[in-house]
């Protein structure tokens, strides 16, 4: 398949238009969002939605998340409860996605047979805009090949996608960094599944009963993911990852020594005041935002440079850094000391 690759801002409606024509007729879009960019296809469409899965390499069984453009547009797919309607009204358009009761509209090729659905309407301009130009909901995964770390970057999307979808929109860099919240509201009160851009704090603002379900490793005798997602191995890059929690920088600088002794390639991701020498080092800054926003990036990159270990600090628990570190934990495989 021959991908038309162009640069966009929400103004370029001719050629947002051709992009929802496109998803109209059941084909694949990709396009920026403020988490990660998205591979999108007509969410009420079951053949044009299981194109997604084949294209990514996507198990059949892991739901996709629906975009709207317009807070209205949530009920016409879901049956919005008093808790959801809240959370709309307090944290869209942005990095939350709400899951509710499907409507009969919802094909299951999108939730994976589940009676719930998964919604999101995104704060991106060219994201509403594409969706408003579709006139559906728009169902979309991250726009990498399953496994992959998600894109964060057009590069990213057009070296795992290009030749598999019909169109690939750059709009920049996705300035989150990781993906959005995911949290459940069928139950009797709000459940963080997936945590991201919108924290357990601000949602505890509005309902001081939230919780979040916890890290835990796959295979262990707990690990029941109400979130079908969260049991795959995610966002593995090539190299080993070990995370350093405590004393990181006396960690990490033994850990350097023993590859530098084992003829090893490394790569050390971490905070700007840190020092190390090491093969590759990427810096993120000093927050857990400026860690989310480039953390996907850094393990493309440390992937080109062939390392063997990327060892890297962990974040501050602030903010987005409970997210971080779940997507950090997992490329790790739960490696942290
Ligand atoms: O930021 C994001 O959420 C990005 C952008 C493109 O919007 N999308 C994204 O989609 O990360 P994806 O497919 O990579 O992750 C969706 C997550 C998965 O963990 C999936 O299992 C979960 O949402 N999910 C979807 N529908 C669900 C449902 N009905 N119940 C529980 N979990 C659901
Ligand atoms: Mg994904």
């Amino acid at each position: 398949m021959n991908t038309k690759i162009y640069q966009v801002t929400e103004q370029d409606t001719m050629l947002l238009e051709a992009a929802g024509q496109i998803l109209r007729s059941g084909g694949l879009v990709a396009f920026p969002t403020e988490t990660v960019y998205g591979l999108g296809a007509n969410g009420l469409d079951g053949q044009a939605v299981k194109k997604i899965f084949a294209a990514k390499g996507r198990p059949s069984d892991n739901p996709l998340i629906l975009h709207i453009a317009e807070i209205s547009g949530a009920e016409k797919i879901g049956v919005i409860n008093p808790c959801a309607a809240r959370l709309m009204q307090a944290f869209w358009p942005g990095p939350l996605t709400v899951i509710v009761r499907k409507k009969d509209c919802v094909p299951d090729e999108v939730t994976a047979g589940l009676d719930t659905v998964a919604i999101r309407l995104p704060s991106q301009k060219v994201a509403r805009a594409l969706i408003c130009a579709a006139g559906v909901p728009v169902a979309a995964p991250s726009a990498n090949l399953s496994g992959k770390p998600s894109p964060t970057a057009p590069e990213h999307v057009i070296q795992d996608l290009d030749g598999k979808v019909d169109m690939i929109l750059d709009g920049g860099s996705a300035n989150i960094g990781i993906e959005s919240t995911v949290i459940d509201t069928t139950g009797v009160f709000p459940v963080i599944l997936r945590p991201g851009g919108v924290t357990l704090e601000m949602v505890r603002s509005i309902f001081p009963q939230a919780q979040a379900e916890q890290h835990k490793k796959e295979g262990s005798a707990d690990y029941r993911p109400k979130s079908p997602g969260m049991k795959y191995k995610h966002y593995a890059p090539k190299a080993k990852v070990i995370v350093f929690e405590r004393n990181a920088e006396e960690k990490i600088n033994r850990e350097l020594h023993r590859c530098s002794e084992q003829g090893l390639k490394a790569g050390v991701f971490c905070r700007s005041s840190s020092s190390y020498s090491a093969d590759h080092i990427i810096r993120w800054g000093d927050t857990s935002a400026q860690m989310a926003a480039c953390l996907f990036g850094a393990l493309r990159e440390f992937d080109g440079y062939e390392v063997d270990e990327i060892l890297c600090e962990a974040p501050e628990k602030e903010g987005v850094g409970e997210g971080v570190r779940n997507r950090l934990y997992k490329a790790a495989g739960f490696d942290i000391r």
